[in-house]
């Protein structure tokens, strides 16, 4: 299959480039910069673009079966920046597939983000209306809808959770505190989690391509099991051989650092992860998803050794010298 995917150079993208050509699939990489095109072009076929215009877009695509819109900020300084990558982006790419008729799947890689958080742990599914807590899942949900009214060709929408494996950034700076002796739970409540590793995520991509069963669907990708913050903490203490101490943050401590964390951003121009927008979402009482659809449509049922994972992307940090 010719599979296109933008984004090629993120975490996410990287990963996933690995996963389509070890299954002998023909990877078109599609990234921003000539030197994320410099790093990658030993390794898969690359092209630079444009994304504010279709037209360098229909060229890419003209020839493939499945276009992977990956690429997306997750943190921009404010709403327009985040729309304008999530959202218009995304208009861009349908009004480039719609003049394609050899495209046959458009995969849109949303977010759990776009949905809303789950109350009382009971999981939300992807018929439930979504209520999206920050800029970010505002902007996913938006481009999913983009694509609900104006893609004229098959597609399915998968809103993975949280994602952590080799060459992940965000889930790094935990690794680095625990790494320190430093664990923490910010606010009184342990709150329940999904997560998926990257390879388990590309493993589900995999099972929507051209998979007439999620055509016209929204699908959550976890690895279908739950997990308390501190059993996270505890995983990635474990994989570092540390022993720190758990210190629950008061909620009023942890809002003053995600507002300090956003009036820095401010200051200095930078798009940080810290801010009080993302606090919205981190103390949300809790992200579990409904698995079922997935199990269903996908028969998804992988087996995830959650700890075994953790050691992995441990090693993987290390040889980066992240740690
Ligand atoms: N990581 C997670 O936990 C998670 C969870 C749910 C959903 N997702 C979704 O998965 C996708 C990939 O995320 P990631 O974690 O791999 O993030 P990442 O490492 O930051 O990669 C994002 C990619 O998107 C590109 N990009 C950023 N802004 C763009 C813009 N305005 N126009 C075009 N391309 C742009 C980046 O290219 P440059 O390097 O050139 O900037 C990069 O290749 C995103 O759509 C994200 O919303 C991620």
């Amino acid at each position: 299959m010719k599979i296109a995917i933008t984004g090629a150079n993120g975490f996410v993208g990287s990963n996933l480039i690995r996963h389509f050509q070890t299954a002998g699939h023909e990877v078109l990489a599609l990234v921003r910069s000539v030197e994320s095109a410099n790093l990658l072009r030993n390794i898969v076929k690359t092209i630079v673009v444009d994304y504010s215009n279709p037209g360098p877009l229909y060229e890419a695509f003209c020839d493939m079966d499945v276009v992977v819109h990956n690429a997306g900020k997750t943190k921009a300084l404010d709403m327009d920046e985040m729309m304008q990558a999530n959202v218009s982006t995304t208009d861009n790419i349908i009004t480039a597939i719609n003049s394609l008729s050899k495209v046959t799947q458009l995969i849109y890689i949303s977010s759990q983000a776009a949905s809303r958080p789950s109350y009382g742990n009971v999981p939300v599914k992807e018929s439930d209306a979504p209520a999206p807590l920050t800029n970010y899942g505002k902007s996913k949900l938006a481009a999913e809808n983009l694509i609900r009214k104006k893609c004229n060709q098959p597609y399915t929408i998968i809103r993975p959770c949280s994602v952590y494996g080799d060459n992940d950034k965000d889930f790094l700076s935990l690794f680095k505190m625990v790494n320190m002796g430093f664990s923490f739970q910010l606010g009184k409540t342990d709150k329940l989690l999904n997560m998926i590793h990257v390879n388990e995520l590309a493993e589900f991509i995999s099972l929507c391509l051209m998979n007439e069963r999620v055509f016209g669907q929204i699908v959550f990708a976890t690895d279908t099991k739950v997990y308390y913050q501190s059993q996270i903490m505890r995983s990635i203490a474990r994989a570092l051989h540390k022993s720190p101490k758990y210190v629950v943050i008061p909620e009023v401590i942890a809002k003053l650092a995600f507002t300090l964390g956003g009036w820095y951003g401010k200051l200095f121009s930078v798009a940080v992860i810290v801010n009080k927008d993302k606090m919205k979402e981190i103390m949300a009482p809790g992200w579990v998803a409904d698995t079922s659809k997935a199990k269903e449509l996908l028969n998804w049922n992988p087996t995830p050794d959650f700890d075994l994972n953790i050691m992995e992307t441990v090693k993987c940090y290390r040889a980066l010298g992240w740690l």
